[in-house]
């Protein structure tokens, strides 16, 4: 089958993308207290160099005192702005395009059992699981300083020369805790039982997101219906609850939305074929991306587990997006694995792609 689909130009804004593929984003924790080194640069100049079209780095914190949960993933402030210039420098030489994915943990749990904190924890509710209070909840304070820390990591990614920026509101990290009723009890005006009242401390991310890089650069929304804290969690269980939830994400400024699967084939709601980021497509009207398994026959949380996975066809995907029904495709381990993954793919060298294998997560090649 013809890969062309996935080599026409996509533009956003004043943005213009050489193709369809993303990088998707991926915690390497190869940044030694927080500092991305010249291996890091390295790392995504060779992904540019192997024809991704936007590389979206790794969750890069704002300044807030536990907003990462290991303390070599990379932040986003103060003496690593630089650092994170001379990333945007190496893949801007190489001719590639760069987000950087600012993210929170919120009261996502670390790795390792005697992980602790590294500082007072920000979560809607003090909530690690649904019910299981640990931590103090926000106070209205802590919850204004961090939307304008958001908001000025957001100037710093434009200020560093960065071509668009992604926020991470997925996968059960702070800003998902706030839309997740699992872990969101507050009833003050950033929670409530409405999907509309736990989406209000996201459309303010957005707002300050928005503000701090100014009208150009594209701002894109990561979102996920899973949560690490539960695979099964769903915040919109029906396509009315979908735009209940996405529709202000968008009226505060979202360009794109980049919606998380596990797998990219899985029907959102019943009575049809569109996975989430068709049916945020359709629903909504905003340019999506869609990710989970592209390329290999295993899922990611299983890599997590040792597992590895062999090339897969990418008929399927292609047909979708031959069909609109979204217009960006991330890859995630199958860029971990080859950095010119994208080049062979366009060139039909498909004897010469690789499996994914766990090696793959300890090194930075
Ligand atoms: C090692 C690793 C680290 C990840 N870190 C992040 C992250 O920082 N932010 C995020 O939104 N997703 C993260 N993910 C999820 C990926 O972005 C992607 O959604 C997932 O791997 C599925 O894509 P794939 O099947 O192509 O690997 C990570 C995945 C892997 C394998």
């Amino acid at each position: 089958m013809s890969v062309d689909a996935l080599f026409q130009p996509f533009k956003i804004k004043n943005l213009t993308l050489p193709n369809r593929i993303v990088m998707a984003p991926m915690t390497r924790s190869f940044s030694p207290n927080g500092i991305p080194t010249s291996d890091v640069a390295g790392y995504y100049r060779r992904r540019a160099e192997g024809g991704v079209g936007l590389i979206v780095t790794e969750g890069t914190v704002i300044e807030r005192p536990a907003a990462r949960n290991d303390v070599n993933v990379p932040v986003f402030h103060g003496e690593a702005l630089p650092q994170w210039k001379s990333v945007v420098d190496e893949v801007h030489a190489a001719g590639g395009l760069i987000a950087p994915q600012i993210w929170h943990v919120g009261s996502a749990r670390g790795q390792g059992a005697d992980w602790t904190p590294l500082g007072k924890v920000d979560s809607p509710s003090g909530f690690t699981l649904p019910g299981k209070a640990k931590y103090e909840p926000m106070t209205e304070e802590d919850v204004a300083d961090t939307i304008a820390a958001f908001g000025k990591s957001a100037r710093a990614a434009r200020d560093v020369g960065f071509d668009a920026v992604e926020i991470h509101g997925a996968h059960g990290y702070l800003i998902d805790q706030f839309f997740w009723g699992g872990l969101n009890a507050r009833e003050d005006r950033w929670g409530g039982p409405t999907i509309a009242d736990r989406t209000r401390f996201g459309v303010e991310v957005v707002k300050a997101i928005r503000e701090g890089v100014g009208d150009d650069l594209p701002v894109i929304l990561r979102l996920s219906q899973w949560k690490q804290q539960d695979y099964a969690a769903r915040i919109a269980e029906t396509p009315d609850q979908l735009v209940e939830w996405l529709a202000p994400l968008s009226d505060a400024g979202v360009d794109v939305f980049h919606c998380s699967q596990r797998r990219f084939w899985e029907p959102e709601f019943e009575g049809s074929d569109l996975n989430f980021a068709g049916w945020t497509k359709k629903l909504i009207g905003k340019p999506t991306i869609t990710v989970g398994s592209v390329g290999l026959d295993g899922e990611f949380i299983a890599a997590f587990g040792g597992e590895g996975s062999r090339p897969a066809s990418l008929d399927g995907l292609i047909r979708r997006l031959e069909n609109e029904e979204f217009d960006l495709v991330a890859v995630g381990r199958a860029l971990l694995a080859d950095p010119q993954w994208v080049n062979k793919i366009r060139d039909g060298r498909t004897s010469e792609l690789q499996n994914f294998e766990r090696e793959a997560l300890a090194t930075l090649s």
